[in-house]
Parts: C-alpha cells; structure tokens; sequence
C-alpha cells in the first residue's frame, strides 16, 4: 500500500507546496514515486483554488523543483486519510490537532513538526516567507531539502 503524506501551513501557497514539490523531487529521483501518495493544505482558506505564490514557485524552479500544487484547506477526512502529517510551525500543530479532537487517531505519531526530520538544524519551525524578501524563500528550500532527506531516509529504516 503506498504511504500518504500531507504537508500543512497556513495559506497552502508558500511551505507546504514547496516541501510537496521538494519530496516529490526527491522521491523522483530515487525512483521511488510510485510508492508515495504526497499532497498538501492549509489551515487557512483564502487561498482556495490559487498556485503557489510565484516567488515560492521561481525559488524552486532555479533548484530544478516544478511546484504545481493549487491551494486547498485541510479537511477532518484528511486525517483518516493520511500516515503522516507534516505542520510548518507550530500554530499549524496546534490547528491540525484541534480539527483531530474528538476523532480515535494517534495524535503525535501521526501528526509531527516537519523540522523534526531535520538533522542539520536547531530551528524547529520553517519560517513564513510571504511578507519577506527573496532570501526567506531561498532559507525555507533549505530547511526544506534536508528535512525531507531526514524524512525519507526515517521512513526508509522503518519499513
Ligand atoms: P504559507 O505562507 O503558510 O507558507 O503558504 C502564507 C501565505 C499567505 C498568508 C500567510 C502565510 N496570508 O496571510 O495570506
């Protein structure tokens, strides 16, 4: 059965389509895409239905990253639905975990900080980028890069 990760931030145009487009890049690349069921949202929903902010989607096209998601907000199913979700910082956390209340899900295996893959950094939340300059979407594809190598090589071991 293919594995099924959701990666979350705020307004699903930012972090979590950039950490979609870097695990996809990465599991492509280890020809491992088959095996993967990869997606991502939102808490929030004013950005329902847009692509990914341009500057997000450029940041990544010059590390060789297409970005093609379209914003959607995450939904109760979605945590039935999926293995493993993935937040950004931790009012994504604290959101995603109140949407679980009430539902027989195992809250903190299933639903984890996604900076907590990472070897190589002491941040425990990727920064938003949206109302900085270019170098915020430059620092959020390197703390995404080595979070999702974590993230596969963890998943790997385990199976
Ligand atoms: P994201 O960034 O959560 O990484 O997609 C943001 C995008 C939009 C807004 C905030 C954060 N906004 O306030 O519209």
């Amino acid at each position: 059965m293919k594995k099924r990760i959701l990666f979350v931030c705020l307004g699903n145009i930012c972090r979590s389509p950039a950490a979609e487009g870097v695990f996809l890049n990465l599991l492509s690349s280890k020809q491992l895409t088959e095996y993967y069921d990869v997606d991502s949202a939102g808490t929030g929903g004013w950005h329902v239905g847009s692509q990914a902010d341009s500057r997000m989607r450029y940041a990544a096209q010059k590390r060789g990253i297409n970005i093609l998601s379209i914003s959607r907000q995450i939904k109760q199913e979605d945590l039935y639905d999926y293995d493993l979700i993935l937040a950004m910082d931790n009012d994504n956390l604290k959101e995603i975990k109140n949407l679980a209340k009430g539902l027989n899900i195992k809250l903190d295996e299933k639903i984890k900080l996604i900076l907590s893959y990472s070897p190589d950094t002491s941040l425990l939340e990727v920064p938003d980028p949206y109302y900085g300059g270019e170098k915020g979407f430059e620092k959020v594809l390197d703390l995404l890069e080595d979070a999702c190598n974590g993230l596969l090589e963890d998943i790997t071991l385990k199976h």
